[in-house]
């Protein structure tokens, strides 16, 4: 079947586009429809409906073509094609028109959208404005809030807000035949192109410099949001043909930019880790036990309600159970108030909590959160298998102890598994899933479906020490703390991570945290024979300084209050440490710890505890707060080149990360 056909009913030529999957807008297709409405021209019907075969209008731009030299007809082209006819053509969108394809449609002279599409322009997202007219003709159609909403944050809308805003004429529940009762009513009266429009409205003279403001906060970084609000901007301003020639340079600077290549890594990364969570035999977890209700269980359990599942809570006595009730109850609410669930009291009514494992007998899945104790955590899972239904899945939360050894205990294992969840469990998007080598692929999928139920980023990790994130973690702090030892203040080392795009440094971060766990894991390993040498965050533990939570670790804090300030106390501790006094500017101080980073996740792809450089990214994204714009550690360090690596780390990298680079 060809990409474009045309029929006519009563004097109206319907184009129907068809390119599976999502209509995306790659060349062929752009030429198609270039083709059909030349052709449409010369037969100038009354008026043409433009529609989409399959389950979606035009999904935007072909991801294929991302980063190719792009091919005439731009969709710009077409769009001004269509505007330029001397007939109106309305656009029938059904399931999403974004991006490219939304830019289409303001081509057309009227929009009806079926009730349940999505429309939007996701380009921001992906360190691009729409470039295809989609900004300018938004600055002709929309009121000018309503506009930076759209173009700035990259959201989704529903066909009826999209009706409200006056981005379509009609939501429809016959899209066919609304679509051509409202090419006709146009063809009676053709409306003025979007174009060639005044503005709804012209914004005060104090409108663009408040949302300058905001638009800089929620785009954390990423320079795409300013960019657009600086073409609307303009698109109020300036003449249509200026603004719109703007609106492309400003567009293919950011498409040629590092910011773009580094979010386009990052959308593809995330297809294949989407790709590897499907399964066979996955199946749906509807209720869900937890054991252990401390930070992460709590954590957990939130996370579970907030998608509707389920939960009872399993703790050592009715006082702690009564204690995690509360932290439940408390994010829950936090929860609330951020908008994420309406009704705390109908959440919290699917949620229990006992001290019996009895209560586990009909839950699909039980995720056991207790302390870091090989051997309690062994005796919880003997316990478990008897108390659950045999096709039960058992999953551990551990961050650093072995799950073969957890779950050695089990007479079946294949439906045991690692689930790695970050705190605060009921945000952070990152779970990073362990299988252990008995575990079945269905309680592998069904592991990945949840998570992806709960809105998080699943990524498969082998068994090592730390997994992906806290091995990587841990060498970071350590090439963080070599740095102390080489002279670089503590201060310094954070704000040049800060700088680099992340929201603290590591030492800031470990304050936060509270330094005692890593000291506590390295005691454990000490007392279990391993040779363990002493960090310096050991010594400010032995020296009683854990962390905010005591008043001080890296830094001293005052009483209520968050703000590190440097400390004489631990100048004083480290003193004998620190053996020079090196002077590094910021940028090479963060690029030395990324590239100790991306040296680590290197080893990690080489070791196959991770598929490959865009999951070690994403563990990074997703769970450490790693700046998107930047890639993750490995796309960057492969964007610095082999010869920068090796500047800032002021030697050869290991061969698994000299591979990776040119
Ligand atoms: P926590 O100390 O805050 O909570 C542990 C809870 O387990 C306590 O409330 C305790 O009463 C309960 N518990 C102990 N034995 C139990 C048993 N036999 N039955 C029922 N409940 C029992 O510890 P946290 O931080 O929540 O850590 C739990 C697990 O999660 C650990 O394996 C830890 O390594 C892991 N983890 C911790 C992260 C963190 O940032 N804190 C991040 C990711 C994983």
């Amino acid at each position: 079947m060809s990409l474009v056909t045309t029929e006519h009913r009563d004097g109206i030529a319907i184009l129907t586009a068809n390119n599976p999957p999502v209509n995306a807008l790659g060349h062929p297709l752009r030429a198609a429809l270039a083709e059909a409405f030349a052709a449409l021209a010369a037969e100038t019907p009354r008026a043409a409906v433009l529609r989409c075969a399959g389950r979606t209008f035009f999904a935007g731009a072909d991801v294929r073509e991302f980063g190719q030299p792009p091919q005439p007809p731009a969709i710009y082209e077409v769009a001004a094609q269509i505007e330029d006819l001397p007939f109106p053509v309305v656009a029938a969108i059904h399931g999403g028109a974004f991006g490219g394809g939304l830019e289409l449609a303001l081509g057309c002279h009227g929009r009806v959208a079926e009730a349940g599409a999505k429309l939007g322009f996701p380009e921001v997202t992906l360190g691009i404005i729409p470039g295809a007219g989609g900004v300018v003709r938004s600055a002709r159609l929309l009121p000018p809030r309503d506009a930076v909403d759209l173009i700035t944050t990259g959201k989704r809308i529903d066909a009826g807000e999209a009706q409200r805003i006056g981005l379509v004429d009609r939501v429809s529940e016959g899209l066919l035949e609304d679509a051509i009762t409202l090419a006709r009513q146009l063809a009676d009266d053709m409306p003025v192109p979007i174009s060639k429009r005044d503005h709804p409205e012209v914004p005060s003279t104090d409108f663009w410099p408040a949302q300058e403001a905001d638009v800089r906060r929620n785009a954390k970084g990423v320079e795409a949001p300013l960019v657009a609000l600086d073409i609307l901007q303009r698109a109020y301003a300036e003449d249509f043909e200026t603004a719109r020639r703007a609106e492309r340079a400003a567009f293919e600077r950011l498409r040629d930019g590092e910011q773009a290549a580094a979010l386009r890594h990052v959308f593809f990364a995330e297809r294949q880790a989407a790709k590897t969570a499907k399964g066979e035999g996955a199946k749906t977890i509807e209720t869900a036990g937890v054991v252990g209700g401390g930070t992460m269980g709590a954590g957990i359990a939130t996370a579970f309600l907030l998608r509707g599942l389920m939960v009872t809570l399993a703790e050592t006595s009715g006082e702690a159970a009564n204690a995690a009730r509360e932290r439940v109850q408390k994010a829950v609410g936090a929860a609330v108030k951020r908008g994420l669930v309406q009704d705390a009291d109908v959440v919290m009514a699917r949620f229990s909590v006992t001290t019996e494992y009895d209560a586990f007998s009909d839950t699909d899945l039980v995720v056991e959160a207790v302390f870091e104790d090989l051997d309690v955590k062994r005796q919880v899972f003997a316990r478990l298998e008897d108390a659950v239904r045999s096709d039960t899945i058992l999953a551990t939360n551990t961050s650093y102890l072995d799950p073969r050894e957890i779950g050695d205990v089990l007479r079946d294992r294949s439906r045991f598994i690692g689930l790695h969840f970050f705190s605060p469990a009921q945000i952070m998007k990152l779970v990073e899933i362990v299988p252990v080598p008995e575990t079945s692929d269905a309680s592998r999928a069904t592991a990945f479906k949840l998570v992806e139920r709960l809105g998080k980023v699943g990524i498969r990790a082998g068994i090592c020490e730390g997994f992906i994130g806290n091995r990587i973690l841990k060498r970071y702090r350590a090439a963080a703390e070599e740095l102390v030892r080489q002279g670089v203040p503590v201060a310094e080392i954070d704000a040049a991570m800060r700088d680099f795009g992340l929201a603290m440094g590591p030492f800031q971060m470990q304050d936060l945290a509270g330094l005692d766990i890593a000291f506590l894991q390295r005691e454990a390993a000490r007392k279990a024979g391993q040779d363990v040498p002493d960090g310096l965050s050991d010594v400010l533990v032995r020296a009683g300084r854990k962390g905010q939570k005591t008043g001080g670790g890296w830094y001293d804090y005052r009483e209520g209050d968050r703000t590190p300030h440097p400390s004489e106390e631990v100048a004083r501790l480290l003193a004998s440490h620190v053996r020079g006094s090196a002077d590094m500017v910021r940028s090479d101080i963060a690029e030395r710890l990324v590239a100790e980073m991306a040296e680590e996740g290197a080893q990690i792809v080489a070791e196959g505890i991770a598929d490959d450089a865009g999951q070690v990214d994403l563990v990074e994204l997703h769970g450490y707060g790693f700046p998107r714009w930047r890639g993750g550690p490995l796309f960057h360090a492969e964007r610095q080149g082999a010869a920068e690596v090796e500047r800032v780390l002021g030697r050869a990298p290991a061969p698994a990360l000299a591979g990776l680079l040119t």
